[in-house]
């Protein structure tokens, strides 16, 4: 099958050409943002999907109608893609949900002139990894794969399209202080679902009574997620994600990374991991709770 990975270069990082033009990138750092945007930032396969359905089912209170009906993108498009501003315009009522994988050098300096909410999404490195990595394969607009050690060189050397994942988790969390902006991660998405969902509506200023809020664990919970085409990507055709090389919604785990790396793998990435976070103070969860006191 012909890929499709033609990549734009802006600002020195890739993106995915048939997605982004320079001219929808230059346009999202320029965005004029309102104080009722609610904007969800991530660097990919940290759980963006998962909290745009979040985001959804609460300004639903719970009532998955939208999104049964209307795809992810249309209903929560990113910014930095060609299409973002068409979506919005033909968007009715309510506030505009807007997603984004740009760093924060790049997008900060528009999101500073409002008081739009930013709900950043982060996942422990060694997952996003894999997760990035089984994507690659299934994904023909991204350059492929290559080998499993090749491309944990490329996620440790910051060569993979979107930029550097330590550049980016690090830009957004320095300056959660100057934004309104909150931080969720995978991992609390993962073992409490229910209160992360309570933070997200106490943010949103929406408040969710039992009912919805048991509505909305329902319906954002992994498996709910993996039988709704309107989230899980079935309905994108197969030259863009080739569905027999891969499911979007493939496993949900914390640490599956255990299944990839070797030993060796493990101590090359904590070496660079630690001398590059070493001026931050995050903490991450690498395995399910009961796995703990086993190596990371
Ligand atoms: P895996 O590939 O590890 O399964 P993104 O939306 O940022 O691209 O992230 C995709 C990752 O989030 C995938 O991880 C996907 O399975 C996981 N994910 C999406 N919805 C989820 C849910 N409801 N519960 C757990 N994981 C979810």
């Amino acid at each position: 099958m012909a890929r499709l990975d033609v990549t734009e270069v802006f600002h020195g990082i890739l993106f995915p050409g048939h997605l982004h033009t320079q001219d929808s990138l230059q346009r999202a750092l320029e965005f004029p943002f309102q104080d009722t945007d609610i904007l969800i930032v991530s660097y990919p396969k940290s759980g963006t999907t998962w909290m745009q359905e979040i985001v959804t089912l609460i300004s639903s209170r719970g009532d998955p109608h939208l999104s049964h009906t209307v795809p992810n993108w249309t209903r929560a498009p990113w910014l930095e893609q060609y299409y973002c501003a068409d979506f919005l315009k033909a968007s009715s009522s309510g506030p505009r949900v807007l997603t984004s994988h740009l760093p924060h050098h790049l997008l900060g300096p528009a999101l500073q002139a409002s008081n739009a909410r930013v709900i950043y999404v982060s996942r422990n490195p060694k997952d996003v990894l894999v997760s990035f990595y089984h994507f690659h394969k299934m994904a023909n607009f991204l350059p492929e794969a290559g080998s499993f050690p090749e491309f944990l060189d490329k996620f440790l050397e910051s060569k993979l399209h979107y930029g550097s994942w330590f550049d980016h988790i690090k830009g957004w969390t320095n300056q959660a202080a100057a934004l309104n902006l909150l931080h969720v991660t995978y991992e609390e998405m993962s073992m409490d679902l229910r209160g992360t969902l309570d933070r997200v509506s106490s943010f949103l200023q929406r408040p969710l009574l039992e009912d919805e809020l048991n509505n909305c664990v329902k319906h954002c919970s992994f498996s709910s997620m993996k039988d709704n085409k309107m989230i899980n990507y079935s309905l994108v055709p197969g030259e863009i994600m080739d569905h027999s090389k891969g499911s979007f919604m493939r496993t949900g785990q914390i640490g599956d990374w255990k299944n990839m790396f070797t030993k060796e793998q493990n101590q090359r990435f904590d070496s660079v991991f630690n001398s590059k976070m070493h001026d931050c103070t995050l903490e991450f969860v690498w395995e399910e709770e009961e796995e703990k006191g086993e190596s990371r």
